[in-house]
């Protein structure tokens, strides 16, 4: 096993789920909270704000990830910290490309500014890559928590500051609040302008949120889209057109809605069945997990082999929105990597 966490580390890996304010690091939030004089009832030292997101439902976690985490952005200035944590995660874990939400809402009740945010973003971005190789690019996430009319005015921003690091947009927040179908006349205009679409769905809610997100936003992968395993038809037609699962397996324990323990977790049968699945962290440093992590609580019982530990790693790489001969280079040097493996770990 220990071979394996070794191969993982050092394969070159992709990550295409996970969000931008969940990489916020304990000492980023506590620095905020004193910076801008903030409290909250019951935070009062570290140690509390790392209890807080022991949660058991999407709903009470997007409650802290709105109105505790995003809320301690009180300055523009302060989205450099996530920076910081970001690059910390990313080369902590050896990923070399990553797309990474990132939900303006937020920010802009509280009086940010867009275009600064994104130019500190972009800039990150670009550190982050000149400090480290690492390349990042955003996905603007329009949470389904503020409704219609603000998501509409995330895309308009969007498409006025847009650059190069932004490479699409987001459904994500209250699964149960709100249907993918209010939000479908924002996805078209933003899918003609040339915006990559993707969607939270199927993650507390079953599998015609799924449908809906393929059907009405024409969302090119789902994030989590675990409850398709209860619809034989959606399994099939998701593993026929290859859509990309971004499945986040410690989320869904934590979430608590579908599974409670891993061995009950979908992907594996998702997988048998032919679904594109891909291993994600969602919330990392929020949940405490890094996705060497995650792949390697896969391997337990053999849930995965190392072989097909291997071929989700290639999964996350082919289902990023990277050309197609970036794809090719990282798989290519992840091989390389794989086959100085493959006599200890039986991987062909
Ligand atoms: N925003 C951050 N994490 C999320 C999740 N797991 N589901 C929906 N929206 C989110
Ligand atoms: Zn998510």
């Amino acid at each position: 096993m220990q071979k394996l966490r070794s191969l993982l580390l050092e394969v070159p890996k992709t990550e295409i789920h996970l969000h931008l304010e969940a990489l916020a690091s304990v000492d980023t939030i506590w620095t905020l909270m004193k910076k801008h004089k903030i409290s909250y009832a019951d935070i009062s030292s570290k140690d509390d704000l790392r209890k807080r997101f022991e949660i058991s439902s999407l709903n009470e976690f997007l409650d802290l990830f709105i109105n505790v985490i995003q809320d301690c952005f009180r300055k523009e200035e302060d989205v450099d910290l996530l920076i910081k944590d970001a690059q910390n995660y990313l080369s902590r874990n050896n990923i070399v490309y990553a797309e990474i939400f990132f939900a303006p809402s937020k920010f802009l009740q509280n009086g940010l500014e867009f275009a600064e945010l994104i130019k500190r973003l972009s800039a990150g971005s670009g550190n982050i890559e000149r400090n480290t190789g690492i390349e990042t690019r955003f996905i603007i996430d329009v949470s389904r928590s503020f409704g219609r009319d603000n998501a509409r005015a995330n895309l308009d921003l969007t498409l006025k500051h847009r650059n190069g690091t932004i490479v699409g947009i987001g459904l994500g927040g209250a699964e149960e609040a709100g249907p993918a179908r209010d939000f479908a006349p924002i996805f078209e205009i933003a899918a003609a302008e040339g915006l990559h679409v993707v969607a939270h769905a199927g993650e507390v809610v079953g599998p015609e949120s799924i449908w809906d997100a393929l059907k009405l936003l024409k969302a090119e992968r789902i994030g989590h889209g675990i409850s398709a395993i209860q619809d034989d038809t959606l399994v099939e037609h998701l593993a026929e057109r290859q859509i990309p699962l971004e499945i986040c397996p410690t989320s869904n324990l934590l979430t608590q809605k579908y599974v409670k323990t891993l061995n009950e977790h979908p992907i594996r049968a998702l997988y048998d069945r032919g679904v594109n699945v891909t291993v994600n962290t969602d919330d990392p440093t929020l949940f405490g997990i890094d996705l060497v992590d995650e792949y390697m609580r896969l391997t337990n019982r053999g849930f995965f082999k190392p072989d097909e530990i291997i071929n989700l790693v290639k999964s996350n790489t082919y289902a990023t929105f990277l050309p197609q001969e970036r794809k090719d280079a990282i798989w290519a040097a992840a091989q390389k990597i794989v086959a100085s493996y493959s006599a200890e770990l039986e991987i062909a």
